[in-house]
Protein backbone atom coordinates (compact mmCIF):
# COMPACT_ATOMS: atom_id res chain seq x y z
CA UNK A 1 0.00 0.00 0.00
CA UNK A 2 1.66 3.50 -0.74
CA UNK A 3 0.33 5.73 1.51
CA UNK A 4 1.56 9.08 0.05
CA UNK A 5 -0.86 11.83 -0.13
CA UNK A 6 -4.73 10.88 1.04
CA UNK A 7 -7.53 13.13 1.14
CA UNK A 8 -10.55 12.46 3.42
CA UNK A 9 -13.72 14.13 3.11
CA UNK A 10 -15.65 14.15 6.56
CA UNK A 11 -12.50 13.92 8.12
CA UNK A 12 -12.46 16.55 10.85
CA UNK A 13 -14.51 13.97 13.09
CA UNK A 14 -16.53 10.66 12.84
CA UNK A 15 -15.80 7.77 10.55
CA UNK A 16 -13.60 9.88 8.61
CA UNK A 17 -11.33 10.91 11.12
CA UNK A 18 -10.86 7.44 12.62
CA UNK A 19 -9.68 6.69 9.01
CA UNK A 20 -7.54 9.63 9.29
CA UNK A 21 -5.51 8.03 12.41
CA UNK A 22 -4.95 4.80 11.12
CA UNK A 23 -3.68 5.74 7.96
CA UNK A 24 -1.55 8.57 9.69
CA UNK A 25 0.19 6.15 12.22
CA UNK A 26 1.08 3.91 9.03
CA UNK A 27 2.94 7.42 7.56
CA UNK A 28 0.43 8.86 5.51
CA UNK A 29 -0.25 12.55 4.72
CA UNK A 30 -3.46 13.34 5.61
CA UNK A 31 -5.73 16.31 4.26
CA UNK A 32 -9.10 16.63 6.01
CA UNK A 33 -11.87 18.34 4.62
CA UNK A 34 -14.65 19.73 6.02
CA UNK A 35 -17.16 22.69 6.18
CA UNK A 36 -16.24 23.62 9.95
CA UNK A 37 -12.54 25.30 9.58
CA UNK A 38 -12.02 25.21 13.54
CA UNK A 39 -12.97 21.78 14.29
CA UNK A 40 -10.90 20.63 11.04
CA UNK A 41 -8.10 22.90 12.79
CA UNK A 42 -8.00 21.11 16.00
CA UNK A 43 -8.40 17.31 14.69
CA UNK A 44 -5.09 17.58 12.33
CA UNK A 45 -3.27 19.24 14.92
CA UNK A 46 -4.05 15.51 16.82
CA UNK A 47 -3.19 13.48 13.95
CA UNK A 48 -0.01 11.25 14.52
CA UNK A 49 3.05 12.32 12.32
CA UNK A 50 5.77 9.46 13.25
CA UNK A 51 6.90 9.62 9.94
CA UNK A 52 7.89 13.07 9.82
CA UNK A 53 4.65 13.24 7.40
CA UNK A 54 2.64 16.69 7.00
CA UNK A 55 -0.83 16.97 7.35
CA UNK A 56 -2.97 19.21 6.05
CA UNK A 57 -6.94 20.51 5.68
CA UNK A 58 -9.13 22.23 3.72
CA UNK A 59 -12.36 23.36 4.52
CA UNK A 60 -14.83 23.48 2.26
CA UNK A 61 -18.36 22.07 0.94
CA UNK A 62 -18.40 19.23 -0.97
CA UNK A 63 -21.24 20.15 -3.08
CA UNK A 64 -19.09 23.08 -4.34
CA UNK A 65 -17.89 22.27 -7.65
CA UNK A 66 -15.51 25.35 -7.18
CA UNK A 67 -13.99 24.10 -4.24
CA UNK A 68 -13.58 20.87 -6.12
CA UNK A 69 -11.79 22.86 -9.15
CA UNK A 70 -9.48 23.96 -6.37
CA UNK A 71 -8.65 20.55 -5.21
CA UNK A 72 -8.06 19.73 -8.98
CA UNK A 73 -5.67 22.12 -9.39
CA UNK A 74 -3.46 22.67 -6.19
CA UNK A 75 -3.77 18.89 -5.33
CA UNK A 76 -2.55 16.63 -8.49
CA UNK A 77 -0.44 14.84 -5.72
CA UNK A 78 -3.89 12.87 -3.90
CA UNK A 79 -3.34 9.29 -5.04
CA UNK A 80 -5.92 8.15 -2.51
CA UNK A 81 -9.64 9.50 -1.78
CA UNK A 82 -11.81 8.97 0.87
CA UNK A 83 -15.80 9.97 0.92
CA UNK A 84 -16.88 9.70 4.02
CA UNK A 85 -18.34 13.58 4.29
CA UNK A 86 -22.24 12.86 4.56
CA UNK A 87 -25.42 13.85 6.33
CA UNK A 88 -28.41 11.91 7.64
CA UNK A 89 -31.60 12.48 6.98
CA UNK A 90 -34.27 10.81 8.96
CA UNK A 91 -38.33 11.90 7.48
CA UNK A 92 -40.46 10.31 5.08
CA UNK A 93 -40.16 11.89 1.75
CA UNK A 94 -43.71 13.79 1.26
CA UNK A 95 -43.26 15.82 4.70
CA UNK A 96 -39.13 16.43 3.92
CA UNK A 97 -38.91 20.18 2.55
CA UNK A 98 -37.54 20.40 -0.83
CA UNK A 99 -34.51 21.89 0.13
CA UNK A 100 -33.57 19.27 2.40
CA UNK A 101 -34.02 16.60 -0.43
CA UNK A 102 -31.51 18.77 -2.43
CA UNK A 103 -29.23 19.64 0.03
CA UNK A 104 -28.85 15.35 1.59
CA UNK A 105 -28.48 14.26 -2.25
CA UNK A 106 -25.81 17.43 -3.05
CA UNK A 107 -24.08 16.08 0.05
CA UNK A 108 -23.93 12.66 -0.25
CA UNK A 109 -23.87 11.86 -3.91
CA UNK A 110 -22.92 15.19 -5.70
CA UNK A 111 -19.99 15.81 -3.34
CA UNK A 112 -19.00 11.84 -3.70
CA UNK A 113 -19.17 12.26 -7.53
CA UNK A 114 -17.19 15.57 -7.75
CA UNK A 115 -14.85 14.46 -5.64
CA UNK A 116 -13.71 11.45 -7.60
CA UNK A 117 -14.58 13.99 -10.61
CA UNK A 118 -11.68 15.96 -9.19
CA UNK A 119 -9.00 13.58 -8.42
CA UNK A 120 -9.50 11.06 -11.30
CA UNK A 121 -7.44 13.25 -13.86
CA UNK A 122 -4.50 13.08 -12.02
CA UNK A 123 -4.35 9.55 -10.69
CA UNK A 124 -4.93 8.43 -14.67
CA UNK A 125 -1.71 10.30 -15.51
CA UNK A 126 -0.24 8.72 -12.71
CA UNK A 127 -1.51 5.44 -13.79
CA UNK A 128 -2.02 4.81 -9.79
CA UNK A 129 -5.01 5.59 -7.56
CA UNK A 130 -7.40 4.30 -4.76
CA UNK A 131 -10.99 5.79 -4.19
CA UNK A 132 -13.15 4.11 -1.06
CA UNK A 133 -16.62 5.57 -0.83
CA UNK A 134 -18.50 5.22 2.34
CA UNK A 135 -21.67 4.48 1.19
CA UNK A 136 -24.10 2.67 4.04
CA UNK A 137 -26.19 -0.27 4.77
CA UNK A 138 -29.15 1.91 3.98
CA UNK A 139 -28.28 1.53 0.21
CA UNK A 140 -29.12 -2.12 0.16
CA UNK A 141 -31.77 -2.47 3.00
CA UNK A 142 -35.39 0.05 3.44
CA UNK A 143 -35.89 1.67 6.38
CA UNK A 144 -39.06 4.21 6.49
CA UNK A 145 -38.17 7.80 6.58
CA UNK A 146 -34.54 7.38 5.31
CA UNK A 147 -35.53 7.63 1.07
CA UNK A 148 -33.39 10.15 0.47
CA UNK A 149 -30.44 9.12 2.29
CA UNK A 150 -31.11 5.68 0.99
CA UNK A 151 -30.95 7.06 -2.62
CA UNK A 152 -28.04 9.27 -2.21
CA UNK A 153 -26.28 5.83 -0.66
CA UNK A 154 -27.62 3.93 -3.57
CA UNK A 155 -26.03 5.97 -5.99
CA UNK A 156 -23.00 6.08 -4.45
CA UNK A 157 -22.92 2.44 -5.22
CA UNK A 158 -23.49 2.73 -8.75
CA UNK A 159 -20.96 5.48 -9.07
CA UNK A 160 -18.76 3.05 -7.49
CA UNK A 161 -18.64 0.05 -9.84
CA UNK A 162 -18.83 1.94 -12.88
CA UNK A 163 -15.64 3.86 -12.28
CA UNK A 164 -14.02 0.30 -10.85
CA UNK A 165 -14.80 0.13 -14.92
CA UNK A 166 -13.78 3.06 -16.33
CA UNK A 167 -10.11 3.39 -14.10
CA UNK A 168 -9.55 0.26 -13.69
CA UNK A 169 -7.61 0.24 -16.87
CA UNK A 170 -5.32 2.58 -15.41
CA UNK A 171 -4.70 0.68 -12.02
CA UNK A 172 -7.16 2.89 -9.95
CA UNK A 173 -9.29 1.20 -7.83
CA UNK A 174 -12.61 2.31 -6.55
CA UNK A 175 -14.16 0.56 -3.90
CA UNK A 176 -17.28 1.21 -1.89
CA UNK A 177 -17.81 0.10 2.30
CA UNK A 178 -21.42 -0.40 3.53
CA UNK A 179 -21.39 0.46 7.43
CA UNK A 180 -24.28 -0.52 9.46
CA UNK A 181 -25.11 1.85 12.58
CA UNK A 182 -21.61 3.13 13.98
CA UNK A 183 -21.35 5.36 17.14
CA UNK A 184 -21.02 9.23 15.83
CA UNK A 185 -22.60 12.25 16.22
CA UNK A 186 -24.81 11.15 13.26
CA UNK A 187 -26.07 8.61 15.46
CA UNK A 188 -26.30 10.45 19.02
CA UNK A 189 -29.34 10.06 20.60
CA UNK A 190 -30.80 7.00 17.51
CA UNK A 191 -32.21 4.06 18.92
CA UNK A 192 -31.13 1.98 15.65
CA UNK A 193 -32.50 -1.87 15.11
CA UNK A 194 -29.44 -3.88 16.04
CA UNK A 195 -29.28 -6.89 14.07
CA UNK A 196 -27.82 -10.18 14.80
CA UNK A 197 -24.15 -8.42 16.23
CA UNK A 198 -27.00 -6.66 19.07
CA UNK A 199 -24.72 -3.34 19.25
CA UNK A 200 -23.55 -0.49 16.92
CA UNK A 201 -20.28 -0.94 15.32
CA UNK A 202 -17.06 1.62 16.26
CA UNK A 203 -15.20 3.50 14.10
CA UNK A 204 -12.11 1.79 14.36
CA UNK A 205 -13.89 -1.15 13.06
CA UNK A 206 -14.67 0.46 9.62
CA UNK A 207 -11.05 2.31 9.32
CA UNK A 208 -9.63 -1.11 9.73
CA UNK A 209 -11.49 -2.66 6.38
CA UNK A 210 -10.71 0.50 4.81
CA UNK A 211 -7.12 0.04 5.53
CA UNK A 212 -7.73 -3.66 4.59
CA UNK A 213 -9.15 -2.32 1.27
CA UNK A 214 -6.23 0.11 0.30
CA UNK A 215 -3.83 -2.84 0.84
CA UNK A 216 -5.81 -5.43 -1.44
CA UNK A 217 -4.44 -4.14 -4.95
CA UNK A 218 -6.91 -7.05 -6.63
CA UNK A 219 -10.05 -5.75 -5.01
CA UNK A 220 -11.78 -3.46 -7.59
CA UNK A 221 -15.55 -2.33 -7.54
CA UNK A 222 -16.00 -4.02 -4.38
CA UNK A 223 -18.80 -3.35 -1.99
CA UNK A 224 -18.00 -4.44 1.78
CA UNK A 225 -21.08 -4.43 4.15
CA UNK A 226 -19.49 -3.59 8.11
CA UNK A 227 -22.56 -4.00 9.58
CA UNK A 228 -22.78 -7.08 12.12
CA UNK A 229 -24.91 -8.84 9.64
CA UNK A 230 -27.55 -6.00 9.58
CA UNK A 231 -28.09 -6.09 6.00
CA UNK A 232 -28.91 -9.58 5.72
CA UNK A 233 -32.19 -9.36 7.70
N1 LIG B 1 -22.54 6.73 11.63
C1 LIG B 1 -23.22 5.80 11.01
O1 LIG B 1 -23.96 5.01 11.62
C2 LIG B 1 -23.09 5.63 9.52
C3 LIG B 1 -23.65 4.49 8.95
C4 LIG B 1 -23.54 4.30 7.58
C5 LIG B 1 -22.90 5.24 6.81
N2 LIG B 1 -22.38 6.35 7.38
C6 LIG B 1 -21.73 7.32 6.51
O2 LIG B 1 -20.40 7.49 6.94
C7 LIG B 1 -19.98 8.82 6.65
C8 LIG B 1 -19.42 9.46 7.91
O3 LIG B 1 -20.46 9.48 8.89
P1 LIG B 1 -20.17 9.83 10.42
O4 LIG B 1 -21.03 8.98 11.21
O5 LIG B 1 -18.71 9.87 10.64
O6 LIG B 1 -20.79 11.31 10.46
P2 LIG B 1 -20.40 12.58 11.35
O7 LIG B 1 -19.74 12.17 12.59
O8 LIG B 1 -21.62 13.41 11.39
O9 LIG B 1 -19.29 13.29 10.43
C9 LIG B 1 -19.65 13.80 9.17
C10 LIG B 1 -18.46 14.48 8.57
O10 LIG B 1 -18.82 14.99 7.26
C11 LIG B 1 -18.56 16.40 7.23
N3 LIG B 1 -19.54 17.03 6.34
C12 LIG B 1 -20.89 17.00 6.44
N4 LIG B 1 -21.44 17.71 5.43
C13 LIG B 1 -20.40 18.20 4.68
C14 LIG B 1 -20.32 19.00 3.52
N5 LIG B 1 -21.41 19.48 2.88
N6 LIG B 1 -19.09 19.32 3.04
C15 LIG B 1 -17.97 18.87 3.65
N7 LIG B 1 -17.99 18.08 4.75
C16 LIG B 1 -19.20 17.75 5.26
C17 LIG B 1 -18.68 16.85 8.70
O11 LIG B 1 -18.01 18.07 8.98
P3 LIG B 1 -18.78 19.51 8.88
O12 LIG B 1 -20.11 19.33 9.52
O13 LIG B 1 -17.85 20.47 9.57
O14 LIG B 1 -18.87 19.80 7.41
C18 LIG B 1 -17.98 15.68 9.38
O15 LIG B 1 -16.57 15.80 9.22
C19 LIG B 1 -21.20 9.54 6.10
O16 LIG B 1 -21.13 9.54 4.68
C20 LIG B 1 -22.36 8.69 6.57
O17 LIG B 1 -23.48 8.80 5.72
C21 LIG B 1 -22.46 6.57 8.73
Amino acid sequence: MALNKILITGGSRGIGLAIAHRLAAQGASCILMARNGNVLEDAVTKLPARHGQKHGVIAGDVSSPDVWEMVRREYADIDTLINSAGISQKSLLISTPVEQVINTLNTNLLGTTLACRAVAKSMMRRKSGSIINISSVLAHKGVPGSSIYAASKAGILGLTRSLAVELGQRNIRVNAICPGYIETEMTAGLQPEMGPAGRMGTTEEVAEVVEMVLKNGYLNGAVIDVDGGLGCM
